[in-house]
């Protein structure tokens, strides 16, 4: 486009140019070949000089000037169409410009007056933000880490409108209101200029998959280490107990490996050096590697079980793989492994579910648990937060998982009521809701804040690269298999 425009300017240069010197030309030779008017007389007063006469006048004299009339005439027929021609490309070029100004101004905001980047992180990555969480009555229960989504995949999951009511709403106190809407200090313009600026940040499909494949790994890391039955993984376990028990042993005691200028107050951490310390750090290095493989195998295991499904739907309805029929058939491979006995290893697919459900990568942007499950988002049953609140044991003794928060309870069948089938259950999580529509059975028409995890195409006018493209398609955050793993999890809840 900078190029086209710039080329404009070449041709609009060089045709000025060309004006310009035939014009001085033109003047010079007039003012050489002037002679002094004819007058009315036949004979011609005495002061005067005789002009050229008729023959010469309609030869060469009107020949020239007809002829370089021709050529100016020719030069202005050309040059206004181009201008015209350039028309469209300096209007978008100034959209573009606009933008751009609008994207530099909505950074400003995010990273200085809005201070978004304090809780969000740079460029959008995620993050958190210390806050305190009191009873309805007010009263303090602790300090926690709230997870503060990252925001350079929030155009995936939310159309422009949706982000706007969380800006000017915010979100259950911890996200502010910063719309005069919810009593916030920014002006529309503004919060449109943030919205440009998160256009800009947003990230492709592979950096995504690749956080969200991260996550799960360990999501699933985790889950074998508590889990498995294996040497390394058994080790690993004794270990942490071992320490915890020396940490504790040591803080009873006040004795001397405790570090007292540790600022964190947490024993486990403040013995780190310590010899259970050390015995940790080795069952954990020793456990690496098969770890990986574990982790390798139990996914393949995952997916196997969805293959199976497909298989066995087109079995029992050889329709299924006629052209179009896809997401029929998809449907129907989820739904048998929703159903208890649908389908050999389908509960091994539903951890695969839960896995992504409670995925902790980009401050958990990617999970589900975030908004569904309460106490998810500042890791309520950790024991570390508590420490530093002076509490005897964690906020919570385990997660209610999916028992709602700021979305609704998933438990008790709920998803089978608002569903009738596992697709339309894959298919509400792929687009999310949007706002003033009704989904499902009894899904009211809401302020469209369940994310679509699906992509999400936005009739932009310039998109994220400005170019100009009317509409852009912001990648997926999950693939149909994932979804269909969470769907299967959330269909047994
Ligand atoms: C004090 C910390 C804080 C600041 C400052 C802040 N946010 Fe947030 N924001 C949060 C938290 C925490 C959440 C998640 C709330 C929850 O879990 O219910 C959130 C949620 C959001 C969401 C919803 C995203 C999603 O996927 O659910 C958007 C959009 C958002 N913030 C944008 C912004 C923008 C833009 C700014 C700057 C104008 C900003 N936030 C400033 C803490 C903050
Ligand atoms: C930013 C918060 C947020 C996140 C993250 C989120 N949801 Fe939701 N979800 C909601 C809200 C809010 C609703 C209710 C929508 C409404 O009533 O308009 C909802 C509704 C739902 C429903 C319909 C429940 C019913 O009975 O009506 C399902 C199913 C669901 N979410 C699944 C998921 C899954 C699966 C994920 C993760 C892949 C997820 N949600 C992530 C906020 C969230």
């Amino acid at each position: 486009m900078l190029l086209a425009a710039s080329t404009q300017r070449t041709i609009g240069l060089v045709i000025l140019a060309i004006v310009f010197i035939g014009g001085v030309v033109y003047v010079l030779f007039n003012i050489l070949a002037a002679r002094d008017e004819l007058g009315s007389e036949t004979e011609l007063a005495a002061n005067r000089r005789p002009y050229v006469d008729d023959e010469e006048l309609e030869g060469k004299t009107l020949d020239l000037a007809l002829g370089s009339s021709l050529v100016l005439l020719t030069i202005v027929a050309i040059s206004l169409p181009l201008y015209w021609l350039g028309e469209p490309g300096r209007h978008e070029g100034r959209i573009v410009d606009s933008h751009r100004i609008f994207a530099d101004r909505g950074g400003e905001l995010y990273n200085g007056g809005a201070q978004c980047v304090n809780c969000h992180g740079a460029d959008g990555a995620g993050g958190s933000v210390n806050t305190v969480i009191t009873t309805e009555a007010g009263e303090f229960v602790a300090q926690v880490n709230w997870k503060a989504p990252a925001l350079n995949t929030v155009l995936s999951r939310f159309t422009e409108d949706e982000v706007l009511h969380t800006l000017n709403f915010g979100r259950n106190g911890v996200m502010p209101a910063w719309g005069a809407p919810g009593g916030g200090p920014l002006t529309e313009q503004q919060l449109q200029e943030i919205v440009f600026f998160l256009r800009r940040i947003q990230i492709d499909e592979e950096t995504i998959q690749d956080q969200v494949s991260a996550g799960v790994r360990s999501g699933v890391e985790d889950l074998l280490l508590d889990e498995s039955n294996e040497e390394w993984a058994v080790a690993v376990r004794d270990a942490e107990e071992a320490k915890s028990a020396t940490a504790h042993e040591v803080r009873l005691a006040g004795r001397d490996d405790f570090d007292f200028s540790c600022t964190d107050n947490d024993a486990d951490v403040c013995v780190a050096d310590s010899d259970a310390g050390a015995a940790l750090l080795a069952a954990q290095g020793a456990a690496q590697a098969p770890l990986s493989v574990a982790v390798d195998e139990w996914l393949d295991e995952a997916v196997a079980a969805r293959e199976l499904a497909w298989e066995m739907a087109l079995e029992a309805d050889s329709t299924l793989d006629d052209p179009g029929n896809e997401q029929v058939w998809r449907s129907a491979a989820v739904q048998l492994l929703s159903v208890p006995g649908g389908v050999p290893g389908q509960e091994r697919f539903q951890r695969y579910g839960e896995v992504l459900f409670t995925n902790q990568a980009a401050a958990g942007t990617y999970s589900c648990a975030r908004c569904h499950t309460f106490g998810w988002s500042y890791d309520a049953t950790s024991e570390l937060t508590i420490e530093d609140n002076g509490h005897d044991g964690p906020l919570l003794d385990a997660y209610a998982q999916g028992g709602g928060f700021f979305g609704p309870s998933l438990l008790n069948g709920n998803t089978l009521d608002q569903f009738e089938t596992a697709g339309s259950h894959a298919a509400f999580i792929g687009d999310g809701q949007t706002i003033g529509v009704t989904y499902g059975r009894g899904g009211a028409g809401g302020n469209g804040q369940m994310p679509g995890f699906g992509a999400n195409t936005e009739s932009n006018p310039i998109g994220p690269g400005f170019t100009n493209d009317s509409e852009f398609t912001y990648p997926a955050l999950l693939t149909e298999e994932q979804i269909d793993a969470i769907v299967a999890f959330e269909r047994n809840l």
